[in-house]
């Protein structure tokens, strides 16, 4: 198998915490070590940077504690960046500032028409723009995404709460293979997955809830939370190679490895 170098988007969690509720995993009465989740970050970030891939860093913003989580700042596909509109207040003043780092970087900044939480909700694997909905990113914006950058929108009903984003159930393994947990779909979402990958991997319970879904593929290696030791085993049967990162301050506020990583992706759009 052959890894593809990777440009990954990441924020430093310099100002990161536990302030508000929203999403299951965030307890803001629970203490919170932001230099600690730093560390964490850091050695993601090396991980990475020692896998060969290229990191670019956007400026962490004060008041914004869950800035570091970069896959929630777009989705990026060629040349084309589709910007972010937030389900919750709290995250809304993220989304300028993610749309101001694409400008500067010379994309074609697309905005989003309905609650969009960026690659959070949307995965490209191969040919298809897999989509999740139902807590976070709105159904209509499937229609947008497919307008703005030309691939085949297929839409994925996320119905467990604790798995509100799609990166939370579903890891894109290569450009033919996922890996997700069935229960976090619906019953017609999971036929749709089993007709699209049939050969997926199936996660469990016990590393779903451990974010282990939350990783990062480059088409050989998998970077994804140490704790998530049945998949990183799972993987490892089926020729990837695992790297696993402790990011468990991060986990409080209900991410991983994937949340923390923007692709900054080559692909062509639609032209
Ligand atoms: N606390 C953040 C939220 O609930 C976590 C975002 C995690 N990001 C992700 N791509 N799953 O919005």
């Amino acid at each position: 198998m052959d890894a593809t170098s990777q440009r990954f988007l990441m924020c430093r969690p310099t100002y990161f915490a536990v302030d508000y509720a929203i999403n299951p995993w965030m307890d803001p009465t629970a203490p919170v070590d932001t230099a600690l989740a730093v560390r964490q970050w850091e050695q993601l970030r090396r991980t990475y940077l020692d896998l060969g891939h290229t990191v670019e860093l956007i400026d962490p913003v004060p008041g914004l504690p869950d800035m570091v989580f970069a896959a929630n700042g777009g989705t990026v596909i060629g040349d084309r960046a589709m910007a972010v509109q937030f389900r919750d207040p709290q995250r809304a003043d993220e989304a300028p500032a993610y749309r101001a780092w694409f400008e500067a970087a010379g994309f074609e900044v697309y905005d989003p028409k309905h609650v969009n939480e960026g690659e959070g909700d949307v995965l490209l694997v191969g040919d298809h723009l897999l989509a999740g909905t139902g807590f976070r990113t709105a159904h209509p914006s499937h229609a947008q995404l497919q307008e703005v950058f030309g691939y085949p929108v297929v839409t994925l009903q996320l119905v467990d709460p604790r798995f509100y984003h799609l990166d939370t159930a579903l890891t894109v393994l290569d450009e033919r293979t996922v890996a997700y947990l069935p229960e976090a779909f619906s019953p017609g979402s999971r036929a749709v997955l089993r007709r699209l990958f049939p050969d997926a991997v199936h996660a469990t319970m016990a590393d779903a809830e451990v974010l282990g879904l939350n990783a990062v593929g480059d088409g050989r290696h998998v970077v994804l939370p140490a704790q998530a030791t049945g998949l990183a085993a799972q993987l490892r049967d089926r020729g990837y190679q695992t790297i696993g990162v402790d990011l468990s301050e991060l986990r409080k506020a209900g991410g991983g490895p994937k949340c923390c990583t923007l692709r900054l992706r080559q692909g062509k759009a639609s032209q």
